[in-house]
């Protein structure tokens, strides 16, 4: 009887892997995609079985082998997809949080109108974005790319009809603000049960992205919990989960920096998978277009790892930068990059491992953690801390140096307290304010590269806004702070403009002129919007009481113009 459940549980485990050779990889997929049946290559991988993966394999391979050369016309295999599969977006059922209020206490924190009125809208928003994914999921596994959790969550909305992992930091720090706490541990414990299932968090909710991770935050999202809640019980029972994540990113993600005759671990982004993204398989396979085996074997892999940076894409991977070398996407050379953000989330990691196991009681582990986090912050300081810049740098292992341009994620040790030089905000500032980046009032832009890249001049994103405001206003500067509260105030302003003109929260803006919907990339711009609503929240938690809607209109300058001129007369 053992011996029977052992084999059925394997047996379900094996079957989701089965779902992958049709989702994740082979000639089915290869076949579908580079016939452009849909406009976006992610309607495709989204799409359920209508019957078993083995059954539709087989229909495919017996099509195949009647067809001359084994390729299938673009008829052939839209009726084939119309036979095999339906609709997508058919795996969570709408879902309303049990535990949402409608005047959660950080409503009575922002005293002007307007703003008030708008958090009290985003407040409501988590009743439209949440989800819960139908148990049909948990019970056919096999017939759906979406990976079943068991908790409901939110979706980032628009285009992402599953969840992701980093969105989900500043989407759980805004329903914490909302006082939706058990909604925010039950993202948690799906992100844990991600981790004992897989050993790592996949990129998003989809057997397609279980080859590549994202920004590493979950221990993060504990402690932003455990402030909330003092749930030490939630945290002893997964504690041991929270390591094995961390121990992912170490054993799977370290690279070695030797530095001045001194060896460093560190950790980069690096997926080893040599083919084109399911999700956007043809765009992946044009670009490789004229490149031979393994080239774009290469190519391909890189771009998965500048996906799992959640920078995808930006000039910041590419290798032949800065200009005037020419670069493109061809150029993403991501596993070479050494990013200061991702260790200094690491960093945080540590930090917390070695607090939260002093908590339970734990001596041994927490000092195992202390001395991790002390290697961490040394080679933080030798490998990107730029003297001459006063800020730290992203390294580049081919290039043997720094990359000195201008990305937020340059201020990350700020906001995660990985660094020990006390003046390191006063210098952050003065970096700020060396560059041309303030000039910018719609956001902070997140590089200062035009390239047509999501993540690069003119788009300007949530997290990385939250990371710099965060860093600057807990230093003990009072230049920082305010600098804090300057970029703070432009960010708050122009989501607020935005919400007037299309009442819609996007996922990111674009800063040029009066500021608008971001741009660029591979896709159409996204609204919902998760972490822009937890940002905005987050902004409006730190400085409700000093926060305005806008600067005052034109209308309202003529009028005090005018009445200065009759007073004057
Ligand atoms: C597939 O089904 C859709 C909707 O039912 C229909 O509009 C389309 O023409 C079908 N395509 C093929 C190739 O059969
Ligand atoms: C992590 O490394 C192990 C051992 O090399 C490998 O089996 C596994 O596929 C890797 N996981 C990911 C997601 O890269
Ligand atoms: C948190 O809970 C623990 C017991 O689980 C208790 O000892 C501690 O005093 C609590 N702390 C707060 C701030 O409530
Ligand atoms: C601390 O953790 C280690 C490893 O899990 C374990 O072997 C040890 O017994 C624990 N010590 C205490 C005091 O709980
Ligand atoms: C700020 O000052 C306080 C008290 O002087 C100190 O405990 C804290 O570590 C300082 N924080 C930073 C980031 O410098």
């Amino acid at each position: 009887c053992k011996w029977l459940y052992h084999a059925l549980a394997l047996f379900v485990q094996m079957r989701p892997t089965l779902s992958c050779q049709i989702y994740c990889t082979g000639d089915l997929l290869k076949q579908v995609q580079l016939a452009r049946l849909f406009s976006d290559d992610k309607h495709f991988v989204d799409m359920p079985l209508r019957e078993s993966p083995e059954l539709v394999l087989k229909k495919f391979q017996d099509l195949v082998n009647v067809t001359p050369g084994g390729m299938l016309s673009k008829v052939q295999l839209g009726q084939f997809v119309n036979s095999s599969f339906s609709d997508p977006g058919q795996e969570f059922e709408q879902w309303e949080p049990q535990d949402w209020t409608n005047s959660p206490q950080i409503l009575a924190k922002i005293s002007d109108q307007k703003l008030q009125a708008w958090a009290s809208d985003l407040n409501t928003k988590w009743k439209s974005l949440g989800r819960k994914i139908k148990d049909d999921i948990r019970i056919r596994p096999m017939f759906y790319s979406q990976i079943y959790v068991p908790h409901p969550l939110m979706v980032p909305g628009g285009r992402f009809i599953e969840y992701y992992y980093w969105d989900s930091y500043w989407v759980i720090k805004g329903l914490l603000l909302s006082e939706m706490a058990a909604t925010a541990k039950g993202m948690i414990q799906n992100f844990l049960y991600l981790v004992e299932r897989y050993g790592h968090i996949p990129n998003g909710g989809r057997v397609y992205y279980l080859r590549r991770s994202q920004p590493p935050l979950l221990t993060m999202m504990m402690d932003a919990y455990l402030a909330h809640a003092n749930d030490t019980e939630f945290l002893r029972e997964n504690i041991h989960l929270l390591e094995a994540e961390y121990e992912f990113w170490q054993k799977n993600r370290s690279v070695s920096i030797t530095i001045g005759g001194r060896s460093h671990a560190l950790n980069h982004y690096s997926v080893q998978v040599g083919e084109p993204r399911p999700e956007s398989y043809s765009k992946d396979w044009e670009l490789a277009a004229g490149l031979n085996e393994d080239t774009r074997q290469e190519l391909w892999a890189e771009l998965k790892s500048a996906a799992e940076s959640g920078w995808d894409f930006s000039s910041r991977w590419f290798l032949s930068w800065p200009p005037p070398l020419p670069a493109t996407l061809k150029d993403t050379k991501a596993s070479a990059v050494v990013p200061v953000d991702l260790n200094a989330f690491l960093c945080k990691t540590e930090h917390l491992l070695a607090l939260f196991h002093r908590l339970l009681g734990n001596a041994s582990k927490a000092a195992e953690f202390q001395a991790a986090l002390e290697r961490r912050l040394e080679a933080v300081q030798a490998v990107f801390w730029n003297e001459a810049a006063g800020v730290w740098l992203d390294y580049n292992l081919l290039k043997k140096q720094q990359n000195q341009a201008f990305y937020p994620s340059n201020l990350a040790p700020l906001w995660t307290d990985c660094f020990s030089d006390l003046a390191a905000a006063e210098r952050a500032v003065q970096y700020l304010e060396g560059s041309t980046v303030m000039s910018y009032k719609n956001g902070l832009p997140t590089s200062l590269a035009r390239t047509g890249q999501q993540w690069d001049l003119p788009n300007a994103w949530p997290p990385l806004q939250h990371m710099v405001i965060a860093g600057l206003a807990k230093s003990n500067s009072s230049r920082a702070k305010e600098v804090a509260f300057s970029l703070a105030q432009n960010w708050v302003r122009t989501n607020f403009a935005l919400y007037e003109k299309y009442q819609a929260m996007f996922e990111k803006y674009n800063v040029d002129g009066d500021g608008k919907p971001g741009t660029g990339g591979e896709y159409q711009v996204q609204e919902g919007f998760g972490w822009t609503n937890g940002v905005i929240l987050q902004l409006l938690d730190l400085y409700g009481n000093r926060l305005t809607s806008g600067s005052p209109s034109f209308s309202s300058w003529a009028w005090i113009a005018a009445a200065c001129i009759i007073s004057l007369v």
